[in-house]
């Protein structure tokens, strides 16, 4: 259950997970072939800084589907300002239920919420959505290491996310699921800080706010321990971009 604590800190930051432009960018430039105006489907897009990132670097549309309408409607008052409102539609619907056609876009993009399904499922689920020749850009959590040599507080980090694999484990995924892994590469920390920086700062702002609020300074230092894990054990465990392409 999320409190109201978690939606303070979480309403208004420009991203809800780790990620960058310089790495959206270098995954874009994998998918070799892609249509000049390609029909994008960003799943799981949050407050949407990879939408705008996706409508700044190619010509296409997107459809931008997350669950959390404050988060659609964020994205869409930023794409107004970036002048591509016409360029994106947002569904509020589940990735795991999935109302489009088959084969109804050349590229799927999530960053940071496909393990709400799991990446091979999703990975399979959301296959049949993609043209034949289509391509598919995920990031997904990933050990740095080999899981002997992780350290006890890196894995508490995790501890709810007991499907996290290796990098090597991770790109054994796409073959199995029906796909050609085009390449991968992991997140660097400009992308955490582009995360953990603005969130650092609003959890200042909130623990100050609620001096006294037993429950909400628990809140807080539930993400100030996820922080800190981070800047404590950050070379142990990142995201890894994986960009594939369904066979023609
Ligand atoms: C960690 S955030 C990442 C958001 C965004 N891609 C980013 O990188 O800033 C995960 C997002 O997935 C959304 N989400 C969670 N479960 C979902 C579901 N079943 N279907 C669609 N979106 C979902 C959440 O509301 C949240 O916006």
């Amino acid at each position: 259950m999320l409190t109201p604590t978690f939606w303070e800190i979480h309403s208004g930051l420009e991203r809800e997970g780790p990620g960058d432009e310089a790495s959206l960018m270098r995954a874009l430039a994998m998918t070799e072939g892609l249509p000049a105006e390609p029909r994008i489907l960003d799943l799981g897009c949050g407050p949407g800084a990879q939408t705008l990132s996706l409508l700044k670097h190619t010509a296409g549309t997107v459809t931008a589907v997350d669950t959390h309408q404050p988060f659609l409607d964020d994205l869409m008052s930023r794409a107004r300002d970036a002048g591509v409102a016409d360029r994106v539609t947002t569904s509020d619907a589940s990735m795991a239920d999935l109302p489009f056609e088959d084969e109804s876009f050349d590229l799927i993009w999530s960053e940071g919420a496909i393990y709400f399904i799991g990446l091979p499922e999703g990975l399979a689920a959301w296959r049949r959505l993609l043209r034949p020749g289509g391509w598919i850009a995920v990031t997904e959590p990933c050990w740095l290491k080999p899981r002997e040599a992780l350290p006890q507080g890196a894995l508490d980090n995790w501890a709810e996310y007991p499907a996290m694999a290796t990098v090597q484990e991770l790109e054994a995924v796409p073959a199995r699921a029906g796909y050609r892994l085009a390449g991968s590469f992991v997140l660097p920390p400009a992308a955490w800080e582009a995360y953990y920086g603005p969130m650092q700062a609003r959890v200042d702002v909130v623990r100050a706010r609620h001096a006294g609020d037993a429950a909400a300074l628990a809140e807080v230092a539930r993400h100030q321990a996820e922080i800190d894990a981070y800047r404590a054990f950050g070379d142990c465990f990142s995201y890894l971009f994986l960009v594939m392409q369904r066979p023609a």
